[in-house]
């Protein structure tokens, strides 16, 4: 089954939304595989968004990502990656869709609240930065056969 990585910012973990996002996924029939709390060190920041490292936000959002703990989570389901960042939304608050995790809880660019994936071969990549295979766990969820035809 697919699997993503996705994060809650250190501006979503202060404004206690981690359990609201969570709960988001949850609804949606996702799988939560993986998930833990950390202050991350700034090798797994750059190698996480290194596609930024020449852009001009690139310190900003280096520093934002680092000035407090982030939720890092892994999520399984049928086509997640493209799933979860419709649920996120676009990626600068002021132009995501009412009803997505940004729409409805950021205003800001640079404090955008949520990190996911963008594709199913990013998501490969980024769970190899963040998770040991070892954290990654395979488990069913007792409503399963009712969420797949
Ligand atoms: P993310 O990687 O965090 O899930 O966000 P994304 O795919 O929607 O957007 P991306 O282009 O990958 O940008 C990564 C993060 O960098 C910050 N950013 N700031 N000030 C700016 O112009 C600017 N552009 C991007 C945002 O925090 C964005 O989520
Ligand atoms: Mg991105």
């Amino acid at each position: 089954m697919d699997r993503t990585f996705v994060m809650v910012k250190p501006d979503g973990v202060q404004r206690g939304l981690v359990g609201e996002i969570v709960s988001r996924f949850e609804a949606k029939g996702l799988k939560l595989v993986g998930a833990k709390l950390e202050l991350l060190p700034e090798e797994r920041v750059v190698e996480q968004y290194r596609e930024h490292l020449e852009k001009p936000f690139f310190p900003g959002l280096k520093a934002y990502i680092m000035s407090g703990p982030c939720f890092l989570m892994a999520w399984e389901g049928k086509g997640v990656a493209a799933v979860v960042r419709r649920m996120v939304g676009a990626t600068n608050p002021a132009e995501a869709e009412p009803g997505s995790i940004r729409g409805d809880f950021a205003l800001d660019i640079g404090r955008n609240v949520i990190h996911a994936s963008d594709s199913p071969e990013s998501a490969a990549r980024e769970l190899g930065i963040h998770f040991a295979p070892g954290e990654l766990v395979d488990y069913s969820r007792i409503d399963e056969p009712v969420l797949y035809e």
